[in-house]
């Protein structure tokens, strides 16, 4: 497996399936990394802890960073490469970094968008930076992060002449056997909190029984509820009963705050 740090290199991986990281690899990851792989294309994965899409305050710090068992992890699923970039060179000093146009659904929701105001703007930057310097094909990206994932799909659709050979395609939310999504972190939750996190799963499987019904379950978990909804799957908006609808939760337990999303 090559390890790729410089980024006047990378000619030679543009067309490859991509899977988009910030290390901490855990099983869901894997599962993308086995899909990428699974493609006709050698697969790349990028591992970079983007400082942009931390809000001040935020865990940008203590974020889970463990390069040597990410290497090995992807190593183990078959990726034929790891890009590693350092900060300097995905922002580098001359500012010469393009912010896409944010898509509607990332700031119309007021669900993600309106609880980390600063984080998909990070997240677009930091994406189209990635899909400019690998120009990937196949680009893999977790349920898990479900407006994230619609996004992303938004801003390469607006941005077809600029990647041209790019589709996204999601990966299915891993869960833990007790049901609890995995997500780096994960590492925050402590064994007696376990039981509480686990509310989020179990309300989302309400979720045909209505919002208040969500919310009633984790506020008796004593979780600090930030939303708790059924909207449109693609839009994020208002849910149609005609067309495809998702539950979405976001909640803090103890400081550590849970994300997760079910298909209703
Ligand atoms: O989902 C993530 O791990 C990150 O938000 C991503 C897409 C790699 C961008 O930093």
């Amino acid at each position: 497996m090559q390890i790729l740090t410089d980024i006047d290199s990378l000619e030679p991986y543009y067309g490859w399936s991509c899977v988009p990281t910030m290390g901490a690899l855990h099983d869901g990851h894997r599962s993308l990394i086995r899909q990428a792989v699974a493609t006709e294309r050698p697969a790349v994965v990028t591992i970079f802890v983007n400082p942009k899409q931390f809000a001040p305050g935020e865990d940008y710090a203590t974020y889970p960073r463990n390069l040597d068992r990410d290497l090995d992890i992807a190593r183990a699923e078959g990726a034929a490469a790891v890009f590693t970039p350092a900060v300097d060179d995905i922002y580098p000093d001359n500012g010469d970094v393009w912010d896409p146009p944010l898509p509607a659904v990332a700031n119309g929701p007021l669900l993600e968008d309106a609880y980390r105001p600063h984080f998909f703007a990070g997240v677009c930057t930091v994406v189209a930076r990635l899909f400019d310097l690998l120009q990937p094909g196949e680009c893999f990206f977790g349920e898990k992060d479900w407006q994230q994932l619609q996004v992303i799909r938004a801003l390469a659709n607006s941005h077809a002449e600029r990647w041209p050979h790019l589709s996204v395609t999601a990966g299915q939310t891993i869960r833990e056997p007790d049901g609890l999504a995995m997500s780096s972190r994960n590492v925050y939750i402590a064994d007696d909190q376990r039981d509480r996190a686990l509310a989020i799963s179990q309300a989302l499987s309400l979720a045909d029984q209505g919002e208040k019904a969500m919310r009633q379950l984790l506020v008796s978990a004593n979780l600090d509820v930030d939303y708790a909804v059924v909207r449109d799957a693609e839009t994020l908006l208002d849910a149609d009963e005609h067309r495809p609808q998702r539950a979405l939760i976001a909640a803090t337990l103890d400081g550590t705050r849970l994300i997760d999303n079910a298909v209703v």
